[in-house]
């Protein structure tokens, strides 16, 4: 070899070894802190740029993707949608993606195109998703669900457009006909969501349970194969596990019904099964509130008896969980009662994490709701009010959120190799930041192109629409 053919950096670059296409590897994963002797400014870093370690699966920041609906999915299966959707997202650099709410068995989902884990042919689909965030070095969990009373509806566009266009004031219910299953919806006790627009649930019978149970198994042998990292449990918005534990969802009158300890018993009894098999992060969202105390008082009435689901009997459930060696509680709230008054604004459920962040102390607890700006991020975090923050609207308006985050925060973190040029600016080598600088928007924080920035501190207000 002659002196001038002596490679002089080394070349191809590295790939991801068994992808089957080319991909050059990401070196680290996308949005993590870039070495601090380096990059001067990340040797006191601001806690969202914390990695965070579960089980073994290092979480390289704490700015996470809370799990979103797509109703794009064909008979339960991703579809390319999902490939480019949640790919984007781990271009990006976001802490941990996680794959919205998939039914474990097909009466579960909330519309036909929801997603689902019920049987081997939705395996292959998944785990491409899954192999092309690995390939960039990111971390993907799925959301386990069973919409319970609030199933077979149709995708939420449709109905928009029927009501705007067309006038439409008939029923929320996807017919037979339709590929709805109006009357396979299954709930705790026979009462509907909203009569004469939702179904008529018909009441679980033990035998149903049991088989969910087994689905649930299933499902996690499945998530094993598909590769995932962790697996939450959809405990929240008023779909099945909302409806077993609140006293307005469930009047069983059989072990699973009445006290609080036969409510919880369901949620309880599948965390604990998904926890025998599942030995990487596991966790739980959870509805801290049906916001029913402007209607029906206090959680707890004068005679003794939970009147309505609150963050009382939430700690006591989390604290069971937490037990059973759940790992994370993700504390979102709503969605199982139309009377409730919702107090919206940013951070709006911040308070219920924070309450089960001081009452539970073996569990780590995420916070999600209006939470759109880096420094209100950041605080929720520097403050110890929660561990981890979950965005889910942001990130469809603001996909590169971690990166600005970083920017704005004035750490460094590495942005997906492909984008390095849109990103120079986060690769400048700055001076040592102090912690408290990240904090509650100091002005010294040096943000885009260097300048001094005081970064914005509340969100704008958001209108509220009912959530998955
Ligand atoms: C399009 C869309 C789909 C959603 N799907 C789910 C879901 O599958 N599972 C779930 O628990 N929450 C779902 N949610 C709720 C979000 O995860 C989140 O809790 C909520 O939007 C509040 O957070 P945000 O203010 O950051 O949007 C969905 C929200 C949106 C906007």
């Amino acid at each position: 070899m002659t002196k001038s053919s002596q490679p002089i950096f080394p070349y191809p670059p590295k790939k991801v070894e068994g992808y089957p296409t080319y991909l050059p590897d990401q070196v680290q994963p996308v949005g993590s802190l870039l070495d601090a002797n380096v990059y001067k400014q990340n040797q006191d870093p601001p806690k969202l740029f914390e990695p965070l370690t579960i089980r073994g699966v290092e979480f390289p920041n704490r700015a996470w993707v809370a799990p979103m609906c797509q109703y794009s999915s064909d008979e339960g299966k991703a579809t390319d949608h999902h490939l480019v959707h949640l790919g984007s997202m781990a271009m990006r650099g976001w802490g941990s993606i996680m794959v919205e709410a998939t039914a474990v068995v097909p009466e579960g989902r909330i519309t036909p195109e929801d997603m689902g884990i019920w049987e081997d042919a939705q395996i292959e689909p998944l785990k491409r998703v899954v192999d092309y965030v690995h390939g960039l070095r990111g971390i993907i969990g799925i959301q386990l669900a069973h919409a319970g009373r609030k199933a077979s509806n149709p995708a939420p566009w449709t109905l928009r457009q029927a009501i705007e266009e067309k006038g439409y004031d008939g029923g929320d219910v996807v017919g037979e006909e339709n590929g709805g299953w109006p009357n396979n919806v299954q709930a705790p006790s026979a009462i509907s969501f909203n009569p004469g627009k939702y179904a008529n649930p018909v009441e679980i019978t033990t035998e149903y349970i049991e088989n969910l149970k087994k689905a649930y198994v299933a499902a996690v042998e499945r998530c094993k194969k598909i590769g995932f990292d962790f697996i939450e449990i959809h405990g929240a918005h008023g779909y099945l596990l909302h409806e077993f534990v609140s006293p307005l969802s469930n009047t069983r009158k059989d072990s699973y019904g009445g006290s609080l300890d036969n409510r919880i018993r369901l949620p309880l009894e599948l965390a604990q099964l998904v926890r025998e098999k599942w030995n990487k992060p596991l966790f739980y969202r959870v509805s801290a509130t049906d916001w029913l105390e402007e209607d029906l008082g206090p959680e707890k009435g004068k005679n003794g008896e939970w009147a309505w689901w609150g963050i009382e009997q939430t700690t006591y459930l989390t604290q069971k969980l937490a037990d059973l060696g759940l790992d994370l509680i993700d504390v979102s709230s709503g969605g199982n009662d139309l009377r409730g008054n919702i107090k919206v604004g940013p951070s709006y459920q911040l308070p219920f994490a924070e309450h089960i962040k001081q009452n539970v102390s073996n569990i780590l607890v995420g916070s999600v709701g209006i939470i759109t700006e880096p420094v209100q991020a950041n605080d929720i975090l520097e403050e110890g009010k929660a561990d981890i923050v979950f965005l889910a609207r942001q990130v469809l308006r603001d996909i590169d959120f971690p990166l600005r985050a970083a920017l704005e925060l004035g750490a460094a973190v590495s942005p997906a190799v492909q984008y390095e040029r849109a990103w120079t600016r986060m690769l400048v080598k700055r001076d040592h930041v102090k912690k408290a600088a990240h904090h509650h928007g100091v002005d010294e924080v040096q943000g885009e192109e260097g300048k001094k920035t005081k970064p914005k501190r509340d969100a704008p207000p958001e209108v509220h629409t009912s959530v998955p």
